[in-house]
């Protein structure tokens, strides 16, 4: 008997069964097929997702991505990270540990907490979750770009709007619109800025030639966020808070735009990136633990990753990007990456999610901080 019957062709197979073994399939198939396994250990997580039969509730849909796998596994992982930074930081601390000998009004915490993000997300709804975190002093060190920076100052003064991504740049172009993905910004928005910036920038070159200012990217935001004087800004609360802001490339934007036009009108100012660099780096070389919430890459990924390999690495990390690995850039890096370099301790545990942040981190505040606000507020207080 043929073990195949007919063939592709129509031609009889010519295979024939050894002896008393007709009617099974080849063993090799079916050792193939069916490998026996070993067990699994017996703690392992079972896939199972969100039954909408028992309602509509968000907050059970995102836990139940623990058990969903691919990138809502990575989010709940990241939201367990991301919740023993805040439990760390919550530990009271001695007064041996943790200090920083060189900033003395620095809280002693369990936890030192960086939060790094684009300039885009700035652009984004995003700045209203980071303008929360800075409102509450969640976390303890930001850092972005230049455009992270402007445009939170430029949206108290005139609004983004919603667009299109297939929105035509020449037409654009014409109509004096920017666009930054599907967001439109006017130009008109960057006129009210340089109004406003410029007494600023002239106060600053005064100061610095009248009272010797040393001014650094981190004491100008400072500034940019008491002049602005309004609530619905990031750095007008970490100006409130005294959350030290990092932008080493601060004139990389509209604010460089500006600062080049008033050094024709009145020059002098300068700012110094070498005491931030050393000012940042304290705050991850004299802190207990540090904590790093990253989004996106780039400048902001690395700034605050080379700072942590200061105290040879961190201690808990999340990333949030759409960066790949495959063309070696150190925004696509895995953490893995960063442990090879000591910039996250190797006993560490650190998840990369790879998504949009801005639909993925309100999610994963809702998730950490604004679930922990009550203890994370009093901590404040006290
Ligand atoms: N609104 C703006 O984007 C804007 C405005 C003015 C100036 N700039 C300047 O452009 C330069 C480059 O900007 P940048 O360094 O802030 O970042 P970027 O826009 O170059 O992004 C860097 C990487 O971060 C990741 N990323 C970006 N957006 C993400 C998102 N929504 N979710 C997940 N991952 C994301 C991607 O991998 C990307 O390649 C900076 O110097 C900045 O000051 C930007």
């Amino acid at each position: 008997m043929c073990a195949y019957g007919l063939n592709s062709k129509g031609f009889a197979c010519t295979l024939k069964y050894p002896e008393g073994m007709e009617g099974q399939a080849p063993a090799v198939a079916r050792e193939a097929v069916l490998k026996v396994s070993s067990a699994l250990p017996k703690d392992m997580l079972r896939i199972r997702g969100y039954d909408f039969n028992d309602g509509v509730d968000l907050k059970a849909v995102l836990q139940s991505y623990a058990t969903t796998g691919f990138q809502a596994s990575s989010f709940a992982q990241a939201v367990q990270e991301i919740n023993k930074m805040i439990e760390k930081r919550l530990e009271p601390v001695k007064e041996e540990e943790g200090s920083e000998p060189c900033d003395p009004q620095s809280p002693r915490l369990g936890c030192t907490i960086f939060l790094g993000y684009t300039s885009n997300l700035i652009s984004s709804g995003v700045r209203e979750t980071i303008r929360y975190l800075a409102q509450h002093k969640m976390v303890d060190v930001i850092v972005t770009t230049a455009g992270g920076i402007e445009e939170d100052i430029i949206k108290c003064l005139a609004p983004t709007f919603l667009g299109e991504f297939s929105l035509p740049g020449k037409e654009l172009r014409e109509r004096g619109i920017n666009r930054i993905g599907n967001l439109l910004v006017p130009n008109e928005n960057y006129c009210k800025f340089e109004d406003w910036l410029m007494p600023v920038l002239d106060q600053m070159v005064q100061e610095q030639k009248t009272e010797g200012t040393h001014w650094t990217p981190s004491k100008m935001i400072h500034r940019l966020g008491k002049e602005i004087n309004n609530p619905e800004s990031v750095y007008y609360w970490a100006y409130k808070n005294d959350i030290p802001v990092f932008s080493p490339a601060l004139t990389d934007g509209s604010l460089g735009d500006m600062i080049y036009f008033h050094s024709y009108k009145n020059p002098g100012l300068v700012l110094d990136i070498v005491e931030d660099i050393r000012r940042l780096n304290s705050k991850a070389v004299f802190a207990k633990r540090t904590g790093m919430i990253i989004l996106g890459g780039g400048l902001v990924k690395h700034h605050i990753s080379n700072a942590n390999l200061m105290r040879n690495g961190a201690d808990y990390a999340v990333f949030v990007n759409t960066g790949q690995e495959f063309d070696g850039s150190d925004s696509g890096a895995r953490p893995d990456e960063a442990v090879s370099w000591g910039k996250i301790r190797m006993d560490a545990k650190p998840v990369k999610v790879y998504a949009d942040a801005a639909l993925v981190f309100p999610l994963l505040v809702a998730e950490t901080f604004a679930h922990n606000a009550a203890r994370l507020v009093a901590e404040k207080k006290d």
